[in-house]
C-alpha cells in the first residue's frame, strides 16, 4: 500500500507498506529525502528523524534553502547526485557535454518534480533487464519524477511495494533532458540513507573463489566506506551481488537485517558508507570503474533492480523474504514450480572420455536405480577431448557419438530417462573453426595481447551477430532431438573488454551492453524452448545471481562437490537463494576436490539441500551403494514439497560454537508453510569425545505435538525452546536427518 500526505511544508511525504515494513521518504524544500526503512511504524511523517547537525563551513548548502541547517552533505537523499554538496558516494553521476552548463562538468541537484501512483508493476521503458514480476493486485509502484533543470538530467525512481512480503524493489530511469549530449559515470540502482541505528552496525555479506562460493562474513562498518564488488563481467565466485545491513547484535531470528540484492550479472558494487554523524549510506548498483554510458538528447537509461528485503526479526526473515520473492516472482517457466526431474551428470563420471556406450552404461544403471535424466556435460562437440579447443565448434563429435546426438537421445528416452546437455555459447577456443572464420568476434583491445583463461577467450555479446549465431547454434542442436535440460556455463571472467563494432565514445558501456546481451541471448532461447529446464552454471557458482534465476530456475553452485565444503556453501547460498535453486549432487569418495571421504549417506543428505542429482559413475557403485540411491530418491520425491516450497532455516553454521565445545556441526531444516510438518537435518563436521549436543529447532507451532517417526513425541515449543537432544557417538562427517509430523489432535 502507498499512501500520500503532506508534511509542514504542504509537500508530498509518500509512505510505503509492505508485509510488516514501512519506507518513507518525503519531498523537503524540493529535494527528496529518505526518512525512514525497515520495520511498520504508524507514523506518515517521522520528520523528527532529520539530523540537524554539522558545521557551515565544512557543509555547504543550495543557496536557495531558507532553513539554515540544511545541507546535502547530511541530508538522507533517496538518489543522492554528484557535484553539488554531498560528498558522500552519489548514486548519480553525469557529465553534461554542452548545453546550459559548461560542457565536460559534472554537477547536479535533482529535485522533485511529480509523482504518480500505478497498481501493479510496470516495466519502465520497455526495459528487458530481469527483473521481479507481480500482478495488479500483488504490488503497487510510486514513480517519482526529480530533475535538475541547468544540466537537463530527469530521473524517474521506481518504487515497488510487494503487498504480502516486506519487499521494496527500486530502480531509476535516467533521462538526458538537454539539448546536448551526456555521459553517465554512475548510475546505481538504489540508495538508501540511514539515521540513528541503535547498535553499531555490520555488513553481512557473501564472499568466495572458486569452489568456495558465497561464504558468509561480516565486517563492522568504519567511519569511511566498505563496499563488496566485481569487476569481472560477472557477478562472480568472489562477491555476491548481495549484502545486508545488520546490527552487532541480529542473530538467526532477533534484530535488525536490511538486505539488498541486485538482479544483475554484471559488474557490481554494494557499499556502505558511514559519514561522521554515524549515518549509514548504502549504494547498490552497477560498479561504476568502467562504465560510462552515453546519452543523446532525449535518450534513457534504465538501472537493473535492487530488491530490499526488511526484517526486524533476525537474517531468516530477511532470507525467507528474498526465498518467496525469488521462487515466485523471478524464476519463471514451466519448471519454477514443477517437480525438477533427479539427474544424473557425466561430468566428474568421464570428465572428457565417454562415448555413446559409456553414457548407456550410466543410463542404464540411472533407469534401474529411479533417476530420471542423463546430461551429458562438456567434450561431446568438436574436437573438444580436453579443454583447449572446440568452443564455438557446435557441431556433434561423431567419433564419440556415433550418427549424433538423435540416437543416443532415443536409447536414453528408450531406458525411460530424460536427456540433458552442455553448452558454453558465450565462449570461443583460439583453436575453433568458429575463430578461424571470425576472429573479430572475441572481446578485445587492438595492440594489446589478449589474456587467455581455461585456453579460451569471451565472445563480443555487445554485437547483434555474434548473438544470432550463438541462438541459430544452439537453436540447432536442441532441435535435433529431444533434449530436455541445457546447463548453461560459463568460465572465465572478461579481460580487454574492448569490441571492434563500438566508437570510441561507446567504449566504456561494453561491459554493461555484455550483460544485456546476454539477457537477449537467453531470452531468445527460453522463448522458443519454453519446455527446456535451463540450470546456470559459472565453474559452479560464478554466476549464481538473480538475474540468472530469471532464466534457469536451478544454477550450478559449486564445482566443489565435497559434502563438507558444500555446508559453508549452501548455508552461505540459503541467506539469500532459496533451496530449489541451489543445484546439488552426490559425487563420488574420496572427492575429486578436497579427497576427504564421506559415507554414502552423508553425501545424500547434504544434496538433498537443494535440485537433488548424482554427479558421479554409477557403474562403479556397489549393490549396497545402488540401494541407498534408491532410497535417496524415495525420499527426494517425498519430500519434495517441503524441501522446495517450506520455510527454510539455518540452525548452526560451521563456524558457530557448537555446546559441545570442541566439535563442529551444521545444521538447518525445513518447515511446510502450515507448519505440519519439518525436515531437520544436522551434520557432524568434526566429532569429539563424548560431543554433546542439543539442537534448538525454529519456525515449529509451538503449541503443536510432533513426531519423529521412532515413536518419540514433543511439543514445539519444547523442540524450539528446550532442543532435540540428538547427543550421541558421532563420527566424523556423520549425519542425521529427522522428518517431524505434527499429530493432529
Ligand atoms: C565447469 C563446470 C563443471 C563442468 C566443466 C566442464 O567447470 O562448473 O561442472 O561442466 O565446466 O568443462
Amino acid at each position: 500500500m502507498i499512501t500520500v500526505s503532506r508534511n509542514s511544508l504542504g509537500e508530498p511525504v509518500f509512505h510505503l507498506r509492505a508485509g510488516g515494513a514501512s519506507y518513507i521518504l518525503t519531498v523537503f524544500h524540493g529535494f527528496l529525502l529518505h526518512l525512514y526503512c525497515g520495520a511498520a511504524i504508524s507514523d506518515d511523517d517521522p520528520e523528527w528523524l532529520l539530523v540537524r547537525v554539522g558545521h557551515d563551513s565544512v557543509v555547504p548548502r543550495p543557496a536557495s534553502t531558507p532553513e539554515g541547517w540544511f545541507s546535502l552533505d547530511i541530508a538522507p537523499l533517496e538518489y543522492p547526485a554528484y557535484g553539488t554538496g554531498d560528498y558522500r558516494p552519489s548514486a548519480v553521476m553525469l557529465r553534461s557535454l554542452g548545453g546550459n552548463v559548461t560542457p565536460g562538468s559534472a554537477a547536479t541537484a535533482l529535485c522533485y518534480v511529480s509523482h504518480e501512483i500505478v497498481r501493479g508493476k510496470p516495466v519502465p521503458e520497455a526495459d528487458r533487464q530481469p527483473a521481479v514480476y507481480a500482478s495488479p493486485d500483488e504490488a503497487d509502484t510510486l514513480i517519482v519524477t526529480a530533475e535538475d533543470p541547468a544540466d537537463g538530467v530527469r530521473v524517474r525512481l521506481y518504487y515497488i511495494v510487494l503487498r504480502a512480503l516486506p519487499v521494496f524493489c527500486r530502480r531509476a530511469v535516467i533521462e538526458n533532458s538537454s539539448p546536448a549530449p551526456a555521459e553517465l559515470e554512475r548510475a546505481y540502482s538504489a540508495s538508501l540513507d540511514f539515521t540513528g541505528l541503535s547498535r553499531p552496525a555490520e555488513l553481512l555479506h557473501l564472499w568466495g573463489t572458486w569452489g568456495r562460493e558465497r561464504h558468509i562474513e561480516r565486517t563492522p562498518l568504519c567511519h569511511g566506506t566498505v563496499s563488496v564488488s566485481s569487476r569481472r563481467g560477472a557477478s562472480s565466485h568472489h562477491h555476491n551481488p548481495f549484502a545486508a545491513l545488520v546490527e552487532d547484535t541480529t542473530t538467526e531470528d532477533s534484530g535488525l537485517a536490511v538486505g539488498v540484492s541486485l538482479i544483475y550479472s554484471g559488474n557490481f558494487e554494494i557499499l556502505c558508507d558511514t559519514d561522521p554523524f554515524g549515518s549509514i549510506r548504502l549504494l547498490a548498483g552497477i560498479d561504476p570503474t568502467d562504465f560510462r554510458w552515453r546519452l543523446e538528447p532525449g535518450e534513457t537509461f534504465v538501472t537493473p533492480e535492487a530488491v530490499i528485503a526488511v526484517s526486524d526479526e533476525g537474517l531468516g526473515k530477511m532470507s525467507h523474504a528474498f526465498h518467496r520473492l525469488f521462487r515466485e516472482h523471478l524464476c519463471r517457466g514451466e519448471w519454477r514450480d514443477r517437480e525438477r526431474p533427479v539427474l544424473v551428470n557425466n561430468w566428474e563420471a568421464t570428465y572428457f572420455r565417454f562415448d555413446s556406450e559409456k553414457l548407456l552404461a550410466i543410463a542404464k544403471d540411472a533407469a534401474d536405480c529411479g533417476i530420471e535424466m542423463l546430461v551429458m556435460d562438456d567434450g561431446w562437440f568438436g574436437e573438444r577431448n580436453d579443454d583447449r579447443s572446440s568452443l564455438g565448434d557446435w557441431f556433434v563429435n561423431e567419433e564419440k557419438l556415433p550418427g549424433g546426438l538423435a540416437p543416443l537421445v532415443e536409447r536414453v528416452n528408450a531406458l525411460g530417462l530424460r536427456f540433458g546437455i552442455w553448452f558454453e555459447p558465450e565462449m570461443i577456443s583460439p583453436k575453433s573453426k568458429l575463430f578461424e572464420a571470425h576472429p573479430d568476434w572475441v572481446l578485445s583491445t587492438a595492440g594489446r595481447e589478449r589474456s587467455i583463461a581455461r585456453s579460451q577467450y569471451v565472445l563480443d555479446l555487445t554485437r547483434a551477430d555474434v548473438r544470432d549465431y550463438i541462438v541459430d547454434a544452439v537453436s540447432s542442436i536442441l532441435s535435433s532431438a529431444n533434449i530436455e535440460y541445457v546447463k548453461w556455463d560459463f568460465n572465465r571472467n572478461l579481460t580487454e573488454a574492448a569490441s571492434a563494432s563500438l566508437p570510441a565514445e561507446r567504449q566504456g558501456e561494453i561491459f554493461h551492453r555484455y550483460v544485456l546481451g546476454l539477457y537477449d541471448v537467453l531470452e531468445r532461447i527460453t522463448a522458443a524452448h519454453p519446455r527446456l529446464l535451463l540450470e546456470g552454471c559459472s565453474s559452479g557458482g560464478g554466476r549464481y545471481d538473480p538475474a540468472m534465476l530469471y532464466y534457469s530456475p536451478q544454477f550450478w553452485t559449486s564445482d566443489d562437490t565435497d559434502a563438507m565444503e558444500r555446508l559453508d556453501i549452501q548455508l552461505g547460498t540459503s541467506m539469500v537463494y532459496p533451496p530449489s535453486s541451489m543445484s546439488c549432487h552426490v559425487s563420488a569418495s574420496p572427492n575429486h576436490q578436497t579427497g576427504r571421504e564421506t559415507s554414502f549417506v552423508t553425501r545424500g543428505h547434504v544434496a538433498m539441500g537443494g535440485a537433488f542429482g548424482y554427479e558421479l559413475d554409477l557403474t562403479m557403485l556397489t549393490d549396497e551403494e545402488k540401494s541407498l540411491v534408491k532410497r535417496q530418491i524415495a525420499d527426494y520425491h517425498r519430500y519434495y514439497a517441503l524441501i522446495n516450497r517450506g520455510d527454510f532455516h539455518r540452525l548452526i553454521l560451521p563456524d558457530d560454537r557448537v555446546n559441545s565445545k570442541s566439535g563442529r556441526a551444521a545444521a538447518w531444516m525445513v518447515v511446510s508453510e502450515d507448519k505440519s510438518e519439518a525436515l531437520v537435518t544436522f551434520v557432524v563436521i568434526r566429532t569429539s569425545i563424548h560431543p554433546v549436543y542439543f539442537l534448538r529447532l525454529r519456525g515449529l507451532d509451538p503449541a503443536a505435538l510432533y513426531e519423529d517417526g521412532e515413536g518419540h513425541a514433543y511439543r514445539g515449543d519444547s523442540l524450539m525452546r528446550a532442543g532435540l537432544n540428538l547427543t550421541k557417538n558421532y563420527r566424523d562427517g556423520e549425519s542425521v536427518v529427522i522428518h517431524l509430523t505434527r499429530r493432529d489432535a
